[in-house]
């Protein structure tokens, strides 16, 4: 989860190179570094930190040239540290690297008995070195497949060679990589979004594949050395803009727009006249499913764990979650009449697309719900529902986590209307509650000052506990995901009734513990689990929607939020916790848009 940005043209890169890399920094920004050609050399700058400490040493340092590659990492192999910030480059050769080479141990040892001496402690280096040393034996096509053929592990690679000044050299296998078509210049990128402002002409490379990039012109090889055509797609045009306008950053930007977000979405797919939802050509007739498998990561597995309790309410097929990272390495049985559907807001999560490659390998029906349509899960699976967020920057998810839930919903309640398990009345009330939504999400953002006051008592706490059950208990897994994400304290969510079972031991005298407790079938006992915190010593903030049933002076914070359908709270429950994460985050002083450690989009295992 690195970002690559490489640009072959005829007038100077730099300052597209650094333009490009921060809108990258969402996949990485430990460090950063460029190298182009100047002067005959490859002439290569790296820093520690974010892409404008590297603007700075350009300032004092200035490079040229219009040939250029450039990095924002995300560290796996070595500290983040200049020396192991990308590129890496010998005399020959200068290399940008996303993913993981699991054999670079083997490959160093042997370059080392051949002379090679490594700075960096990363897997990229024996990349640069392996390049150098075919070089010397073999052209330019031959050198890059005799390297990669070295290669374990999945990557995206961006290089230049001193002795092809012109050009910029991409290939892939695994990770994501883009080729972008200009006027007189073309672009290499990890993704299509660091590409976007400078063209909506892309190829998307596939495993194997390798690209020559120079001003004007753009060469594909395969594996096998051979030169190969590639489809030229158009990128549709994006409507939302990916600025901060006056917000502070974006995720409060993200979680303010929340209600559009709904409201887009619920535009797609619902036809407001016939109060019907659209869903064409989907790849499995629905009366034929017997199982429903939903698969992600992070916040978009808690998506699908909301999921299995509309799917369960609404249907009797079979329904089954998992975590994508688990799912791939498990002895899973495949079957024709199962439907496997991959949540993932960037489409680009290297577990979440490794799931689905076992699924297209065992031939089974597969769907994804995306934020990002060019991305790679959507173009894998057989059929794609958007969310329709627009782009979400803000490393922590909160409105793609909407836009998830509410795809999953009218799924929900779409196929169990097909499979005639929803009465054609209660389905259209169900369309009728959900067009309410909106409205329902932009009154709940205004607790945002009752959320501060709250987060204030959130500073001297060493930890914090979400609790919830029913549609409520995977809410509270997001809402300490969210808080320990974003203020890096410590946070656990836990079904209600799981509490005695030994979490319990964990509440101490002015712990802080979320409960969710929306009047639902669950309430009575919920609130009962609510009691036996207060009676020791937790301080409780009790989220409900009918706060007036619910008497205990002992209660820290009481937030009342607005009354929906009862399947819908989990969208009105999210909103308060997202607050609280945001809220806390600001007091401590935490960078809310890069959390430490972590990157908008996991393309590496
Ligand atoms: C959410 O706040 C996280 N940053 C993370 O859990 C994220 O949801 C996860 O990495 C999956 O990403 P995806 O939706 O892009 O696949």
């Amino acid at each position: 989860m690195c970002g690559i940005i490489g640009i072959a043209s005829n007038k100077p890169v730099v300052s597209n190179i650094i333009q490009s890399l921060k809108k990258l920094e969402y996949r990485g920004y430990d460090s950063a570094g460029i190298a182009t050609f100047a002067n005959g050399f490859i002439d290569e700058k790296k820093c520690t930190g974010r892409v404008d400490n590297l603007e700075k040493i350009l300032f004092k340092n200035p490079s040229s040239g219009s040939i250029g590659i450039g990095h924002v990492r995300w560290a796996t192999h070595g500290i983040p540290s200049q020396i192991n910030a990308h590129p890496h480059s010998s005399e020959e050769v200068s290399v940008v690297h996303n993913g993981i080479i699991e054999n670079s141990n083997e490959i160093k040892k042997d370059l080392e008995k051949k002379g090679y001496k490594f700075k960096s402690q990363t897997d990229t280096e024996v990349i640069t070195f392996l390049l150098t040393d075919f070089l010397k034996d073999f052209d330019l096509i031959n050198t890059i497949n005799k390297t990669l053929k070295k290669l374990n592990g999945s990557f995206a690679l961006g290089i230049l060679f001193k002795k092809f000044n012109n050009l910029v050299v991409g290939a892939r296998r695994g990770s994501p990589l883009a080729v972008g078509y200009g006027p007189e210049e073309n672009y290499l990128g990890s993704d299509s979004y660091a590409l976007k402002s400078m063209t909506n002409k892309i190829t998307y490379l596939d495993d194997g594949d390798i690209c020559l990039l120079t001003n004007n012109k753009v060469d594909f090889y395969n594996s096998k050395n051979k030169k190969i055509n590639k489809e030229i797609l158009t990128l549709s045009s994006e409507k939302h803009t990916a600025e901060k306008g006056h917000y502070k950053d974006f995720m409060s930007k993200e979680i303010n727009e929340q209600n559009v977000t709904a409201k887009t979405c619920i535009k797609e797919y619902v036809d407001q006249i016939r109060r019907d939802i659209n869903l064409y050509n989907f790849p499995i007739k629905p009366k034929e499913i017997e199982k429903i498998v939903l698969i992600g990561c992070g916040t978009a597995f808690h998506s699908c764990a909301v999921a299995k309790y509309w799917f369960e309410e609404f249907t009797n097929a079979e329904i089954e979650i998992d975590i994508a990272s688990e799912f791939r390495y498990r002895k899973v049985q495949f079957k024709k009449k199962n439907l496997y559907i991959f949540v993932s807001q960037s489409g680009e999560t290297a577990d979440t697309l490794a799931a689905l490659d076992l699924c297209k390998k065992n031939k089974v029906k597969t769907c994804s719900i995306v934020n990002v349509v060019e991305s790679s899960i959507a173009r894998l699976s057989d059929f794609v529902l958007p969310i329709h967020a627009g782009p979400e920057i803000g490393v922590a998810s909160t409105k793609a986590f909407i836009g998830q839930m509410l795809v999953l919903y009218i799924l929900a309640i779409k196929i169990s209307e097909v499979r005639k398990e929803l009465s054609g009345p209660v389905y259209v009330k169900k369309i009728n509650e959900l067009k309410k939504l909106p409205e329902l999400i932009k009154k709940t953002l205004l607790c945002q000052d009752k959320i501060q006051v709250i987060a204030k008592d959130f500073l001297q706490a060493r930890g914090a506990m979400f609790m919830g059950r029913g549609l409520s208990f995977p809410i509270a897994l997001e809402g300490a995901l969210k808080l320990k994400e974003l203020s890096y304290l410590h946070a656990e969510g836990y079904p209600a009734g799981e509490m005695k079972h030994g979490p319990l031991a964990l509440i101490e005298e002015g712990l802080p513990v979320v409960i969710l407790a929306p009047k639902d079938k669950y309430f009575e006992k919920t609130i009962s689990n609510m009691q036996e915190v207060i009676a020791r010593g937790g301080k409780v903030i009790l989220i409900s929607n009918d706060n007036n049933t619910v008497t205990s002076e002992n209660v820290r914070f009481s937030l009342e939020v607005p009354k929906s359908d009862e399947q819908l709270t989990p969208f009105i429950m999210a909103i308060p916790l997202q607050l609280l994460a945001y809220h806390v985050a600001s007091l401590k002083n935490c960078n809310i848009d890069k959390p430490r450690n972590l990157a908008k989009s996991v393309t590496v295992e």
